[in-house]
């Protein structure tokens, strides 16, 4: 399959960098002190959901209700505990596909954006050497709705200055793939979770496999 687009939007956690294991980790430590079952199962469902949103679906296993207060200081713990995971990544983060494969779209006149609901996105991006490379980042912090919801990925075209036609979206998340069909783009899936929604236009191979499909 060859596409036809002017740009690309990219999830960030979870296709351009491994942070997903990170989320995994600090929602796994507060979980554990608050003595409610966790595990990768439910984690999948958390990908590309905010974060209030992704507490909500862990407290469905909780014993206690908790108030709004508290609910804000787990989420504020857990993002302190993501943070601190965050501080140790470098540019060596970044894998060699992933960056000679965006500077190869970057060569072949690609516009590229990054559609994320993180609220932490531009920092990871300093930290991985990629603060500055994309031609647009929408992130959490320019939302109120997050995926499955295509607000991010609107919010992306529009800086870029495209139509929702002429982008294709490249996810890890089912969520994330809802998010791009709504928005009316061509939506990549990289990964199981993406993989196994049914609901993507093309399963990619890897990241590499990008340079396939858009010439
Ligand atoms: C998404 C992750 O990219 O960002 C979710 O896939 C996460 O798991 C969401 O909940 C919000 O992230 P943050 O960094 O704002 O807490
Ligand atoms: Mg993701």
């Amino acid at each position: 399959m060859i596409l036809q687009k002017k740009a690309v939007i990219f999830d960030l956690d979870g296709v351009i960098c491994f942070t997903d294991r990170f989320h995994y980790q600090a929602w796994k430590t507060l979980a554990d002190s608050l003595d409610i079952y966790f595990d990768e199962k439910i984690n999948n469902r958390l990908r590309g959901v905010s974060r209030m949103a992704s507490l909500e679906i862990i407290l469905e296993n909780a014993r206690e209700e908790y108030t709004q207060e508290e609910k804000n200081l787990i989420a504020e713990k857990k993002n302190d505990l993501y943070k601190d995971l965050l501080k140790n990544m470098s540019p060596a983060d970044l894998s060699e596909e992933v960056r000679d494969t965006l500077q190869e779209l970057r060569k072949r006149g690609y516009r590229l954006a990054i559609g994320s609901s993180s609220k932490n996105t531009k920092f990871i991006l300093e930290r991985i050497g990629l603060d500055g490379f994309f031609n647009a980042v929408a992130d959490g912090t320019d939302i109120t709705h997050s995926k499955p919801s295509p607000e991010v990925f609107l919010v992306a075209a529009e800086m870029l200055g495209e139509k929702p036609e002429d982008c294709a979206v490249v996810e890890d998340a089912k969520a994330g793939i809802e998010a791009a069909k709504a928005a009316g783009m061509t939506a990549l899936a990289l990964f199981g979770d993406a993989k196994e929604c049914g609901l993507e236009d093309y399963d990619l191979t890897g990241f590499g496999n990008l340079l396939d499909l858009l010439q």
